[in-house]
């Protein structure tokens, strides 16, 4: 029998043992809306009229300006202390946290953490002619041309309703290995997102609600009520000081 030849010893790459989900709620006291509270955007519009790719091939014009009404709504927001406490988080974990947003906002990066942006951002833009991805600042429109390809065929890259989100592949194998899932600021309805607490839970870890409200789900055991400025900073310092 030939004796096996030694290979190199590789460490193995430690995962995420804190994933993080956030939704609106999070930049709810930046002064962004959310989407199901009283007032919240699918209160005021309809999102079969605004949200999916049939609505976009039907008038895009008004997709294109309700999208850019919200990137200078964002634009004009600042982060909070959430966004703050969770970017002090990741640096103080690394690549042991993986910080999964549902929000198109860039608030978590200007507080200074890089989030999965599982449903997009309003600040790069899409083309649907060449499949380029690009920085977006300001409005976009149906004359707006693609710098990689020149046509007119650019749209913001957020995920629409009917459409497959970001990064799904990551985020299933983050919640595969973590030890905590928490969810902040986010009601819980809308799949895939919507179903990541129980998956976290199936694999072993411990699910964290913290929301204004408990939204029912019974996948998690642990719950933080109140405003995110308030909850966010001290489950952050009590999770941070518990590993320490
Ligand atoms: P929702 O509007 O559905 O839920 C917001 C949640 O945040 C609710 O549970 C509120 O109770 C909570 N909340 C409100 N203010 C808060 C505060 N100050 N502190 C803490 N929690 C607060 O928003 P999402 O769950 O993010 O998708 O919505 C999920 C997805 O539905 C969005 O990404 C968007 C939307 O349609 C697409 O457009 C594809």
């Amino acid at each position: 029998m030939p004796k096996p030849i030694p290979g190199p010893i590789s460490e193995p790459v430690p995962g995420p043992e804190i994933v993080v989900l956030t939704g609106a709620g999070i930049s709810a006291e930046s002064g962004l809306g959310t989407f199901r509270d009283l007032g919240g955007v699918w209160t005021k519009v309809r999102l079969e009229a605004v949200a999916t790719p049939q609505a976009f091939a039907a008038d895009p014009a008004r997709v294109q300006a309700f999208y850019n009404a919200r990137r200078r709504q964002a634009q004009g927001a600042q982060p909070n202390a959430a966004h703050h406490a969770l970017a002090r988080m990741g640096r103080a974990l690394g690549p042991r946290l993986l910080l999964v947003t549902q929000n198109v906002d860039d608030l978590h990066a200007r507080a200074g953490s890089q989030p999965l942006h599982m449903h997009g951002s309003l600040f790069r833009a899409v083309c649907t002619a060449c499949g380029a991805r690009h920085d977006q600042r300001v409005d976009l429109d149906a004359a707006t041309a693609c710098p990689a390809c020149g046509a007119a065929a650019l749209r913001p890259d957020v995920v629409w309703f009917g459409e497959m989100p970001q990064g799904l592949d990551a985020i299933y194998g983050a919640l595969a290995q973590c030890r905590v899932f928490a969810a902040i600021g986010t009601s819980g309805v809308v799949y895939p997102a919507a179903g990541f607490a129980q998956e976290a839970v199936a694999a072993g870890a411990r699910a964290v609600e913290i929301n204004l409200e408990a939204t029912g789900n019974p996948a998690f055991r642990e719950h933080h009520l109140g405003p995110a400025t308030e909850t966010v900073p001290l489950w952050v310092e009590r999770t941070l000081a518990a590993r320490a």
